[in-house]
């Protein structure tokens, strides 16, 4: 039965752009209304928040952030909650990235309380997960994925309000990318962990692939079974790169 999940197409801009990056927006604003089968998203730097979902109020193009703070206000200097995301205009959070793992020491458990953070700010929480080189080379790709998708995922996921990004550490930022075959089993896995979890609507929520996707490997990568879209770093920030990518589902 051919399943009717939507593509979802996208761009963590990590700590990148200024005030004067709004013209890729603006670009992105344009394009959106002409792709009629993917959904587009930026998630750029906080500061950007609230000005490109301005500019992209009356469009297609989605605006989320990068991060959020599990709780909804307090003494946590230089955080930002979901609430304040929504606030912004965000419709989406990326929550549990590798560089916020390895960085800032995010586990499975804070990645779970920020998925619920973003939810009770009526956010789409994307969660990320993905193995190290080392845990590949070793062989325990679906070990460390299947405990962090039980770790970091809350009860009362929906199709809705949940996707998932599964981004190998070790292909984030080098040119490096999985086989289609390695892609195909790990997407496969984190399906049916889904399902067996969530029940049907486990069929129905978006799993991601991220990690060096450009405009040249798009179309390979994003249309293998079980891959229903892409977390794009380096290449979502101009956007005629970024609308490459996306024209994989043209
Ligand atoms: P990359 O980053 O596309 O630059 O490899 C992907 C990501 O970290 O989301």
């Amino acid at each position: 039965m051919p399943t009717a999940r939507r593509p979802l197409v996208a761009g963590n801009w990590k700590m990148n752009g200024l005030k004067s990056s709004a013209d890729e927006i603006d670009r992105l604003v344009t394009a959106a209304g002409g792709l009629k089968r993917l959904d587009l998203m930026v998630c750029p730097p906080a500061t950007l928040v609230a000005d490109f979902a301005e500019r992209a109020r009356a469009s297609k193009l989605l605006i989320g952030g990068q991060d959020c703070h599990p709780e909804p206000a307090g003494a946590f200097t230089g955080d930002i909650a979901a609430e304040m995301l929504a606030d912004a205009g965000a419709s989406a959070v990326i929550v549990g990235h590798s560089e916020r793992r390895t960085y800032h020491g995010e586990d499975d458990a804070t990645v779970r309380r920020k998925a619920l953070a973003a939810w009770r700010a009526r956010l789409t929480a994307i969660v990320c997960v993905g193995e190290t080189e080392a845990d590949r080379e070793a062989g325990r790709t679906l070990d460390v994925v299947g405990r962090q998708l039980a770790g970091s995922l809350p009860d009362g996921a929906t199709a809705a309000n949940l996707v998932v990004a599964y981004e190998p550490v070790w292909a984030i930022g080098t040119g490096r990318t999985p086989t289609p075959a390695d892609v195909i089993e790990v997407h496969g896995f984190i399906r049916n962990r889904l399902i067996g979890r969530f029940g049907p609507a486990g069929e129905g929520m978006r799993v991601l692939y991220g990690g060096s996707v450009k405009p040249g490997n798009a179309r390979e990568l994003l249309t293998l079974a079980n891959v229903d879209g892409a977390l794009v770093g380096g290449a979502s920030l101009k956007a005629d790169e970024f609308l490459g990518i996306a024209a994989a589902y043209a």
